[in-house]
């Protein structure tokens, strides 16, 4: 086929840049994907044992408070009414997250009003008043003070970066909410739910264009197939979503990310946790959360008598692993400027993502994204010839 524009990566900013090129423009589309199947992390399977829903690689909540992208979505799903709670498990007993009223009540025996409650965290956030925090758990504990800090942030985030957070930088968290009300809705934008036929049907949706040709299991570096970097650049459109460092064969450094294991196991019962998400607070669970995913879908005609249970479990992302969660360390940021600068010179090549700019991005913020970019980059480029980058 005769491609205007090559897509690199089928994730939710490659689908939503092809998607307005086909129907907007009337271009013809090829994306290439790397994996055997469409969507990047946001795809999703049904598992044979049980018939749910599985989030291949991870829990994923949609939710935006952007216009513009609440429609946009609309026009390829609908979606549920699902409301995200999480709950954390310290000591075998289990609170509602984040840190509200109810938690602190729990976790103090008492019946606090607002004020009553906001003046005790005052009080024993004050322990380290006036010193510069040195360190996490200098900056947790002058936040919400030493106790709540201790019991439902330090191991978590602990486990989180495989590190004591005594030696982890007080630059990682920048404010630790604490809501003095019962609210413990996860999300506070303005629309929230999961899509009603799953995330790949959404997916799928996307790309539902004779204009747009998938190829799956095909890599932008292997110059085996023809759709890679070599044959293409220079010659049409590229849009790239993988891996920045990647493009330019590492010669910045390497952006260090860190990954999830998850460890599946099926159980015969109907119901595991009663809820979708339970955290493990404390240092001695070696995982960080479980996930149900039967609970994001009460609505669905799930079996009564068998579930499925993921346990994740974080670590630094070797070559090889998943590329999860930017770990942004000083030298990460300096290589990152060094990328940026190489991107910007690379003529014919529009780069995004959260591969291609190396950021965390929630599913509406890379559709967000690529909404942006096809109004200032892509379509000016088809119309009037403008650089793509
Ligand atoms: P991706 O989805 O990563 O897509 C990039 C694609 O490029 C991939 O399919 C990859 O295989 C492909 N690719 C890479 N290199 C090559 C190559 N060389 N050749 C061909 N193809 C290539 N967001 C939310 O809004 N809510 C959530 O609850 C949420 N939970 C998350 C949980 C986890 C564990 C993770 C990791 C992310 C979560 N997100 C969540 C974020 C969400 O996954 C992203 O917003 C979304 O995936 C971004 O889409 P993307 O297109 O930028 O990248
Ligand atoms: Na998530």
């Amino acid at each position: 086929m005769n491609a205007d524009i090559v897509i690199v990566g089928s994730g939710f900013f490659g689908l939503t840049i092809a998607e307005r090129c086909a129907n907007e423009l009337g271009l013809n589309v090829v994306i290439i994907e790397r994996r055997s199947h469409i969507g990047g992390n946001a795809y999703s399977e049904t598992d044979l044992e049980t018939g749910i829903e599985i989030h291949k690689y991870g829990a994923h909540l949609f939710h935006t408070s952007n216009q513009r992208v609440w429609e946009y979505v609309n026009r390829f799903t609908s979606f549920t009414n699902y409301q995200h709670k999480v709950y954390t498990n310290h000591k075998g007993v289990v609170y509602p997250m984040p840190i509200n009223l109810g938690t602190i009540n729990q976790f103090f025996s008492a019946a606090y009003t607002p004020n009553e409650a906001r003046a005790l965290i005052a009080e024993q956030a004050g322990e380290l008043a006036g010193k510069d925090p040195e360190n996490l758990n200098d900056k947790g504990i002058s936040l919400i003070g030493r106790p709540l800090y201790e019991a439902f942030i330090k191991n978590y985030t602990g486990k989180q970066w495989q590190t004591d957070p005594k030696n982890l930088p007080a630059s990682i968290i920048s404010r630790l909410p604490v809501r003095y009300n019962y609210d413990n809705r996860y999300f506070s934008d303005t629309y929230e739910g999961l899509p009603t036929k799953g995330y790949t049907a959404w997916l799928e949706a996307m790309a539902d264009n004779p204009k747009i040709t998938i190829h799956t299991d095909t890599d932008f570096f292997d110059t085996t197939q023809p759709w890679n970097q070599e044959a293409l650049v220079g010659k049409v459109p590229v849009v790239y979503t993988g891996p920045l460092d990647r493009y330019f064969n590492y010669s910045e450094g390497k952006l260090s990310w860190r990954t999830i294991d998850f460890e599946t196991e099926h159980l015969e019962m109907g119901d595991f946790q009663g809820t979708s998400v339970m955290n493990y607070a404390d240092a001695e669970v070696p995982y960080t959360r479980i996930i149900e995913p039967r609970h994001f879908h009460p609505e669905r005609d799930y079996p009564s008598d068998k579930t499925v249970i993921m346990r994740e479990f974080s670590r630094f992302a070797e070559a090889e692993d998943e590329p999860y969660y930017p770990i942004n360390s000083n030298e990460d940021r300096e290589a990152l400027l060094r990328y940026r600068e190489k991107a910007a010179q690379e003529n014919g090549v529009l780069f995004g993502g959260r591969l291609g700019t190396y950021q965390y991005l929630d599913m509406h913020m890379a559709i967000g994204s690529a909404l942006s970019a096809f109004d200032n980059k892509v379509r000016p480029h088809f119309e009037n010839g403008a650089p793509i980058n």
